[in-house]
């Protein structure tokens, strides 16, 4: 089974995020999880989900209705002394999911001031497939020049941008389409949406 970190930050959209951390539990994959304070505070907003930092993983477990025995760990945005600051930690993939411009424009410039810019700095320097998942409209031209820069760095760009020609019904279609295609980026097997020509 892989092990994999999801990064929750402050970008719009962090349903997409919990999407995609149930769907990686529910495989059996072992998960670990950071929310910066912004993903905190923006979840609570959008989703009226307020995690508390407390006991994180049994109440993060509970709200997904994840099984009891899911290998899911909550890590610090402040804690540097997490096994996921240092590349001598394996980790299959990372995904920042959604990831905010500001995350972007950190990790474009190497800055690595907390847990998820560093662990993503890792994941980069350690040639550990690191995903992106932005969510931002319209696009300045120093957010596609970061994104530019971290995609020559080796990270790949999948934007939180649902399509339409599955013939989306609900705002869960739309959240499983993008979802669904960061997993086949990942190589992890779903039934999120129905694939063209199937
Ligand atoms: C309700 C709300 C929605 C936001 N949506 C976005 C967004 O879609 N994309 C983005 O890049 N920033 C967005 N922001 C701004 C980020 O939260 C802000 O830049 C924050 O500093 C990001 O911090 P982080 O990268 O540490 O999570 C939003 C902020 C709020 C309060």
């Amino acid at each position: 089974m892989g092990r994999y970190t999801v990064v929750i930050t402050g970008a719009s959209g962090s349903v997409y995020g919990l999407r995609l951390i149930e769907q990686l539990a529910v495989a059996g994959h072992e998960v670990a999880v950071i929310l910066t304070q912004a993903g905190r505070e923006v979840m609570a907003y959008e989703l009226e989900f307020d995690l508390p930092t407390e006991d994180t993983a049994v109440a993060l477990t509970r709200y997904l209705e994840l099984p009891k025995d899911t290998q899911l760990r909550v890590a610090y945005e402040c804690d540097l002394f997490d096994p996921l600051a240092s590349g001598s930690h394996p980790v299959d993939a990372m995904i920042v999911c959604p990831a905010s411009m500001g995350f972007c424009a950190a990790l474009a410039g190497g800055l690595a001031r907390d847990l998820p810019e560093r662990a993503a700095d890792v994941a980069l320097k350690e040639r550990v497939p690191l995903i992106l998942v932005p969510r931002e409209t319209p696009l300045s031209l120093v957010h596609l020049r970061n994104l530019t820069a971290l995609t020559e760095a080796g990270a790949i760009v999948c934007p939180a941008m649902p399509a339409y020609y599955h013939r989306p019904t609900t705002i869960d279609d739309l959240v499983n389409f993008v979802v669904g295609k960061v997993l086949d980026l990942l190589g992890v097997e779903h039934g999120l949406f129905v694939r063209w020509g199937e």
